[in-house]
C-alpha cells in the first residue's frame, strides 16, 4: 500500500481549521473540504471493499457511483465525495496510513 496521500492540498491551505477524528486520532481538515478531500489529503484510501479487500478511494467524485462510502463512528456510512466536512465528525478507515505533508 502506498504511503502517499492521494490528494495534495494546493488551495485553501489557510482556510479555517475543521477538527475531526480519523481512526480515533485528531486530524484537521479545512473549511470547504468534503469528507473525501479531508481524508485523502492525509492518506491514500477511504476503506477496503468488503468483496475483494482492495483499497477504495472513490471513482466518479460526483456522488453517483457510491464507491466512496466511509464508515462513521456511529456505524453509519457517508458518501465522502458529496458530504461536507463538519467539526467533530468521526470516521474509520481500515487501510489508512497517515502521511506528513510539508
Ligand atoms: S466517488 Fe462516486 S459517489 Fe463518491
Amino acid at each position: 500500500m502506498s504511503r502517499q496521500a492521494l490528494f495534495k492540498r494546493r488551495y485553501r491551505r489557510d482556510e479555517e481549521a475543521i477538527p475531526f477524528l480519523l481512526n480515533g486520532l485528531p486530524e484537521i481538515g479545512r473549511r470547504g473540504d468534503t469528507v473525501m478531500t479531508a481524508i485523502l489529503s492525509l492518506g491514500s484510501s477511504l476503506r477496503r471493499t468488503e468483496f475483494t479487500g482492495e483499497n477504495r478511494a472513490g471513482f466518479c467524485l460526483i456522488g453517483a457511483c457510491q464507491d466512496c462510502f466511509v464508515m462513521t463512528a456511529d456505524g453509519s456510512r457517508v458518501r465522502a465525495c458529496s458530504t461536507a466536512l463538519k467539526p467533530g465528525m468521526a470516521f474509520f478507515t481500515t487501510t489508512m496510513e497517515r502521511v506528513e505533508h510539508d
